[in-house]
């Protein structure tokens, strides 16, 4: 089962969350996960993929214009529709925005028609709300992408999984 991860990414911290998500994906049994930039999306990949996860920073709490511009071109040509959909952002401060941009992502997904999923709150601790968030401001002694693999490696088990159950 293909599973996709693309990202837009200036300065690396949402390409490496796409690559914790794609590693989580892969610990799946039957998972074929793999992850691109916007600009180099294997398209024939995307198309055979059962669940497509989008992600990108925050830029004044909304996602890139280079993102938006491939959701509603590149995007549209995917055959994205009854998949499995999901979003997931890094920011530099804690209060960036990066939950409004997962939501503007899922918003996008939904439109295509994509089945959206958040990782479940339900299934409890680390909580994940609308889809992962790393906050990699050095400023704030919490924060660092460092201390966010594992949420995102648990995000793309889940994803997996779901994918698995629905399609799998
Ligand atoms: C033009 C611009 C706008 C940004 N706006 C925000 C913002 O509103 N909130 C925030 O927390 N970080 C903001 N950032 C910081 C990025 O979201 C953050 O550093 C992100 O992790 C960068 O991802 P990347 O390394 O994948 O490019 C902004 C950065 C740029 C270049």
């Amino acid at each position: 089962m293909k599973l996709s991860v693309i990202y837009d990414s200036r300065t690396g911290n949402t390409e490496q969350a796409a690559e914790w998500i794609a590693e989580g994906m892969n610990q799946v049994h039957g998972a074929e996960a793999r992850t691109f930039a916007i600009q180099s999306v294997d398209e024939d990949f995307v198309r055979e993929s059962r669940g497509i996860v989008i992600g990108s920073p925050s830029y004044c709490a909304l996602m890139t214009p280079e993102l938006h511009a491939w959701m509603l071109g590149s995007a549209m040509k995917l055959n994205m529709a009854g998949k499995l959909g999901g979003g997931f952002a890094t920011e530099q401060y804690t209060h960036g925005g990066g939950d409004l941009v997962v939501q503007s992502i899922l918003v996008n997904e939904l439109v295509i028609g994509m089945l959206c999923y958040s990782g479940g709150g339900e299934y409890g601790e680390p909580y994940i709300h609308v889809g992962p968030v790393a906050v990699n401001s050095n400023k704030e002694a919490h924060n660092g992408m460092e201390h966010y693999k594992d949420l995102f490696m648990l995000y793309g088990r889940r994803f997996a999984g779901k994918a698995a159950e629905l399609f799998g």
